[in-house]
């Protein structure tokens, strides 16, 4: 874990880890236009948007350069994509002559591919300014994720955004970050047979919860992983092994110096994932249309619900969010004996319904009506932000269940 004022971790060149070498292979044997969309899809919502059209977009850390394609078909120019891997700038270049038909005409067109590092702040002084500026698990690969970040917020145009995706310390509390810096400091000191065991440990241990039983549902597993930006399950465990240097950190401590250091205001926040997604834009020239989030320091505390039947014996919960992992929640409580009053939909303008079989309240309704130490347990990854409003409305036992809603789903999947 780290915080903006520690010491700079040595640079640790030998372990470096080859991400490009990892993306090119997941070009040769994943790249699709269903990937594609998919990646789309999930930048667009994070970005609350319909597309990118006119909107200057840079891609920091390209990798395999799904993600510029992935802005190229939502339409977002010019386009610049950048890497420290020249394995990655070469799979990007790959890309862009994939979706625009190669030839003279893909730099043309409004695409640049570039090598350079976001620490070096004199490459990062030539490249202008953009209105989406993208890092995603990028900036805690470098070694100084707070310079990184630093020079990131650098290259956000007034009315722009900076949309990062960093390690989350919240995320990894069991095993915690020492451990997975030791697993990563193994991985790539081990050879191409060890990394091998390595990799199948961790599918074993880590997706599989070491159940003979589960194996036949890997494919399955890997099928799904698509759903996840696009991404696939091999090409990420090597990357989550393998990824040295690498820096874990809390979402106040990036929120804070984002704000104090950085004249950020947060707009956007995900979490709940190994990685938190931050949407910010620069507090004296906003993007329109992106209110700032009443971030709290400290940080409003949720209790994280890892057994449901930690509730039992108290009165009966409301699962905040009416989506898959609503249901996943619903059956784990039923299972477990603990009564649900029923669903709250966070969604602007919902309206009352009934959800298998349990009333659904709007959030509005919910919190005029509730009282204030009835149990409310989140089941989807906006955490933070639905956390946030349940708090600042009041109520006092508010549960984070999203890690117990992973593990479920990918049990139930497995099983
Ligand atoms: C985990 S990958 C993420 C790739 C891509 N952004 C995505 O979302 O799939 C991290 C990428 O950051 C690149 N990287 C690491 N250090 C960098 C630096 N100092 N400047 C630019 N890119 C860097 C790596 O080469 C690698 O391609």
């Amino acid at each position: 874990m780290t915080r903006p004022d520690d010491p700079k971790p040595e640079e640790p060149a030998a372990l470096r880890y080859g991400f490009g070498a990892n993306w090119q292979r997941y070009l040769a044997r994943c790249f699709s236009p269903e990937r594609l969309e998919i990646a789309r899809d999930h930048m667009l919502r994070f970005l609350r948007r319909r597309d990118l059209a006119g909107l200057s977009f840079i891609d920091i850390g390209c990798g395999s350069g799904l993600h510029s394609a992935a802005a190229r078909m939502a339409g977002a120019g010019p386009l610049l994509s950048f890497d420290y891997d020249p394995d990655s700038v070469a799979a990007t270049g790959r890309v862009r002559d994939a979706v625009t038909g190669g030839g003279a005409g893909a730099s043309a067109d409004g695409w640049d591919i570039r090598r350079g590092s976001i620490l070096d702040a004199g490459f990062c002084a030539g490249l202008g300014r953009f209105d989406i500026v993208y890092a995603w698990g990028v900036l805690h690969h470098t070694g100084d994720q707070w310079t990184a970040l630093r020079n990131a917020a650098s290259l956000v145009a007034g009315g722009g955004l900076l949309y990062v995706a960093l390690y989350a310390e919240e995320a990894h509390l069991d095993p915690p970050p020492a451990y997975w810096l030791e697993v990563k400091r193994r991985y790539n000191r081990a050879g191409p047979l060890g990394r091998a065991v390595m990799e199948a440990g961790y599918v074993w241990t880590h997706m599989l919860g070491r159940r003979p039983a589960n194996l036949l549902k890997l494919p399955g597993m890997a099928r799904d992983y698509r759903r996840s930006r696009g991404m696939d399950l091999h090409t990420d465990v090597r990357d989550w092994l393998g990824g040295w240097p690498m820096e874990f950190s809390s979402i106040p401590a990036v929120v804070r110096f984002a704000a104090a250091e950085l004249g950020l205001d947060l707009v956007g926040l995900a979490s709940g994932e190994a990685n938190a997604e931050y949407l910010f834009t620069p507090r004296a020239a906003p993007a329109p249309g992106y209110p700032p989030l009443p971030f709290r320091d400290p940080h409003p505390v949720m209790v994280r619900l890892d057994d449901p039947a930690a509730l039992r014996g108290w009165p009966p919960v409301h699962i905040f969010g009416t989506a898959a992992g609503a249901a996943v929640l619903l059956r784990a409580f039923d299972e477990a004996g603990i009564a649900v009053a029923g669903f709250v939909d966070p969604t602007e303008g919902a309206g009352e319904s009934m959800l298998h079989g349990r009333p659904v309240l709007p959030f509005g309704r919910f919190a005029a009506q509730a009282a204030r130490d009835a149990p409310v347990v989140l089941s989807n990854r906006f955490v933070f932000e639905n956390g946030r409003r349940l708090v600042e409305a009041g109520f006092t036992r508010v549960f984070d269940a999203h890690a117990l809603v992973r593990r479920l789903a990918a049990v139930r999947r497995s099983v």
